[in-house]
């Protein structure tokens, strides 16, 4: 269904700039990091615009911001939209955000037009989705769905020994409401896709029907520091080559599942780190993907078996440990519909996909119906300070958004 409500594509582009500045980098990208004074700013122009368009913002207990509109009918669950506002280390001006800003342009156009729905509806911000400074992903929706323990999440610590309770404290963002108290109708996540097939198709909207399953791990190697200049080849036990085995290792495992498989080690510290020491120990952070679980199970096994190998054949130990999983989901096919029938009505091209990336709906969808909607963006680059969509890309987003949630709130 099309509604007559227009979602005002610059209103919502002017925000998407606007907030761009909050941990704006040199590149054209966004440094904001889960809990930073960055995430701060941001959090605080939210909950000021949010409260400009009348809507009541409320804190869980670890910084979940749920900005609501009442319905007509005010003892129906919140029908929900949203995403998350931190960025990775050196991420982009739509990861995340656009899904926000476009839910708050939603709610800006049905005031405009004095819209009213049965349900309420509830812009959502999730804390820490990125998982760049805290372990995991998507980390306070998964708390919020009940998966992930709260209490263990608070403990966490960033690499500079900083305690995420400590930080949502000090951010101001420690809030009073139980963490998963409220529950909703339904909720929507609009995102960029952050792969490339809707570009190459020349399609506008992903309807995403389903996310692929991950699997997070931390390890530990180690070898034995020594003289860079009289230290024989075969006496060595260096942790660095050891490491670039693991890599290796994890590229050769993703391939043997490919294409779907996909691994990556993305951060590892060398230790000590002097041209002219043998390193003596790595520590690393790697993970896999995979759309099917069993295939995920294979993966770790066979990561395991690797790793035994290189520690054998490299004199060092290595010590694999697995942080997080999140089997593989598939979204309650009546938002799917949902989404598809507003691609259709707005007469925009679409596609049925699953999501490489993963998002908070992954966990919210255990909790009630979910649904997302995907655009494209350039060259399929995301956790990229040159990430980039186009204007007319995010306001149809914005669009299927807006009707799939006055369709779902009726
Ligand atoms: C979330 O950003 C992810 O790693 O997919
Ligand atoms: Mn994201
Ligand atoms: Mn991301």
């Amino acid at each position: 269904m099309s509604t007559n409500l227009k979602i005002n594509s610059q209103r919502l582009w002017s925000t998407l700039m606007e907030t761009a500045a909050f941990g704006a980098t040199a590149k054209g990208g966004i440094r904001r990091l889960a809990l930073s004074d960055e995430d701060k700013m941001v959090r605080d122009w939210f909950k000021s615009a949010a409260e400009a368009a009348g809507l009541t913002v409320s804190v869980d207990a670890i910084g979940n911001m749920f900005a609501t509109r009442p319905g007509t009918e005010p003892d129906l669950p919140a029908v929900a939209f949203g995403s998350h506002l931190d960025t990775q280390p050196a991420g982009g001006k739509f990861d995340g955000i656009l899904g926000v800003l476009a839910g708050l342009e939603a709610i800006r156009t049905l005031d405009d037009a004095g819209y009213q729905t049965r349900h309420p509806l509830t812009l959502v911000n999730w804390t820490n989705e990125e998982g760049a400074r805290f372990a995991p992903a998507m980390m306070c929706s998964g708390v919020y769905a009940g998966e992930l323990d709260g209490a263990a999440m608070l403990a966490g610590v960033d690499r500079d020994g900083a305690s995420f309770a400590g930080e949502l404290e000090r951010i101001g963002y420690r809030g009073g409401e139980t963490v998963g108290a409220r529950r909703f109708a339904a909720f929507v996540e609009l995102h960029i896709e952050q792969g490339p097939l809707l570009e190459a198709a020349q399609e506008t909207i992903g309807v995403v029907a389903g996310g692929q399953g991950l699997l997070w791990f931390d390890g530990e190697i180690t070898g034995r520091d020594s003289h860079a200049g009289t230290t024989p080849m075969p006496m060595r036990r260096d942790a660095m080559n050891a490491l670039a085995a693991v890599s290796l290792a994890i590229e050769d495992i993703a391939k043997a599942h490919g294409p779907a498989g996909v691994g990556t080690l993305g951060e590892a510290h060398i230790i000590p780190g002097s041209r002219n020491t043998i390193p003596g120990a790595a520590t690393f952070k790697a993970e896999f993907r995979h759309p099917d679980g069993d295939a995920l199970t294979t993966m770790e096994t066979e990561l395991l078996a690797r790793c035994r190998t290189i520690a054998e054949t490299r004199n060092v130990t290595i010590d694999v440990r697995r942080i997080w999983r999140k089997d593989p989901i598939v979204f309650d096919p009546a938002v799917v519909d949902a989404v598809e029938a507003a691609a259709k009505a707005n007469g925009l091209p679409y596609r049925r996909m699953i999501s490489g990336a993963g998002h908070d709906a992954f966990y919210v969808a255990s909790t009630c119906p979910t649904g997302m909607i995907f655009v494209p963006c350039w060259e399929g680059i995301s956790h990229n300070e040159e990430e980039s969509a186009t204007e007319t890309d995010c306001s149809a987003g914005a669009q299927v958004l807006l009707d799939t949630v006055v369709k779902l709130a009726g």
